[in-house]
Parts: structure tokens; sequence; C-alpha cells
């Protein structure tokens, strides 16, 4: 499979693409200048590319880039990405003196990534930490939620990857609401206890 991780310059981006390189996927990094892309991807023997010529040509497109960021990058990579699946890692985050909330936003990244492109999108990954995918796979599940069948299966292919537990199917796309609201769940768990928490799902065959 070949994946374009748009945003692979960043944190998350470049983790989730060491390890699909290293487990033997055809990796591309996408960033809006070129030569940091190709810095990004030499390391990890992948190619590097503006995102608008790194996500033509490939079965997934991984949108990685600031989660504040997604939607436009997505409107202004439509055209280039045209029918390929794009999987959607963004969780908008608004952090106070409270602790760390979802954004107001009625509806999800994800689902705000699907207006603007024809391209079937999934959403995944959110409790991923990029400090987690630094080294073993680490022992959590990783959720994905979609509508398309095959979309979804590519994403969970990728996202069993990434983590020593489960990919698992957790729906239609409307679960990305609540996928991407977990993360700020994580967060605050993450500060109070001092951890590096991540999801399992129990009472599954
Ligand atoms: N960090 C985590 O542990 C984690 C975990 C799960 C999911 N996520 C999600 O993964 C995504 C990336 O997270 P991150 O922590 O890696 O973010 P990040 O480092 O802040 O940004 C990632 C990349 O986004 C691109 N970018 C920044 N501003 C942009 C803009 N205005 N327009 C277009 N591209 C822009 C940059 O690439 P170029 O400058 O090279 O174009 C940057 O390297 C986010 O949506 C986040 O919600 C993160």
């Amino acid at each position: 499979m070949k994946v374009a991780v748009v945003g692979g310059t960043g944190s998350f981006g470049s983790a989730v693409a060491k390890q699909l390189a290293d487990a033997g996927f055809d990796v591309v990094i996408g960033s809006r200048d070129a030569e940091r892309a190709r810095e990004a991807a030499e390391p990890l023997g992948a190619e590097g590319a503006t995102n608008e010529d790194a996500v033509r040509g490939v079965d997934l497109v991984l949108l990685a880039v600031k989660a504040e960021a997604a939607v436009d990058t997505a409107r202004e990579l439509a055209a280039a990405i045209g029918s390929t699946p794009v999987l959607s890692v963004a969780a908008e985050l608004s952090f106070g003196p409270g602790g760390v909330k979802p954004t107001a936003e009625a509806t999800s990244v994800a689902q705000r990534v699907q207006d603007v492109v024809q391209a079937p999108v999934v959403a995944g990954l959110h409790s991923l930490a990029a400090a987690s995918l630094a080294g073993e796979p680490p022992d959590e599940d990783a959720l994905v939620c979609g509508d398309d069948p095959d979309a979804k299966a590519l994403a969970l292919d990728l996202a069993a990857r990434l983590v020593s537990g489960r990919a698992v199917d957790a729906g239609p796309l409307a679960s990305a609401r609540a996928l991407e609201g977990m993360t700020a769940v994580i967060v605050n768990v993450n500060k109070r206890y001092k951890a590096h928490a991540g999801l399992r799902v129990t009472g599954l065959k």
C-alpha cells in the first residue's frame, strides 16, 4: 500500500510514517514545502514532496496537518486527492485553566473534511500519541470509523501496524465526533496521572 502523509513533517505524521515505512509500506511525506518534506523523508527511506504532489497516485491519504488546518488543507488538495480515500486523524482541542476540552464545533473535523472532498473519508488513530509511536508498537487499540467499507478496510489495515492491540471498527463517520472528543479525555488523564494513556476496548472476541 502506498500512503501519502500530508503534514508528515509534524510529530504525529512523522511518527506514523516511520512505523509504516518500517512495516514495508511505500510512504511519501507531504509538506507545504517540498524541501522540508524531503528532509523529513530521507531518514525514513521515504519520498518527500509538496502535499499536492504527495497525494497523487497513492492508495490512502493520511491527513496529519495541524488540526485547525485540516479542513482548509483538504479543500485545497481536493482535486489532487480525487477519489483516493482520506484518513483524518485530527482532533481540535481547546486548552483552558479547567483542562482540555473538545472545541464547540457541531460536527467533527472528519465530517467537515468529507464535506470538501469527493473521496471517502475515514477517521481514526486519535488516541495514539506521537510519543508512543517512537519505539515498539504501544499496548493499546486503534479505533477507526467511516461510512465507506473499502476505505475503512484500508485504514484498519494501516492502524493494525501501529499498535500491539487491535484495529477496531468503531462504526460510521458520525462516530468521529466521539473519537475526536476522546482525545481531550486522554490528554486530561495524561496530565492528571503523568501517564501515556491509550485506549483498550474490552469484551471483543
Ligand atoms: N501529536 C499527537 O500525539 C497526535 C495524536 C493523534 C492525532 N494527532 C493529530 O495529528 C495531526 C498532526 O498533529 P501534530 O502534533 O503532528 O501537529 P503539528 O506538528 O502542529 O503539525 C503537523 C504539520 O502540519 C503542517 N501545518 C501546520 N500549520 C499548517 C497550516 N496552517 N496549513 C497547512 N499545514 C500546516 C506542518 O507541515 P508543513 O509546515 O511541513 O507543511 C506541520 O509539520 C493533528 O491533526 C492532530 O490532531 C496528533
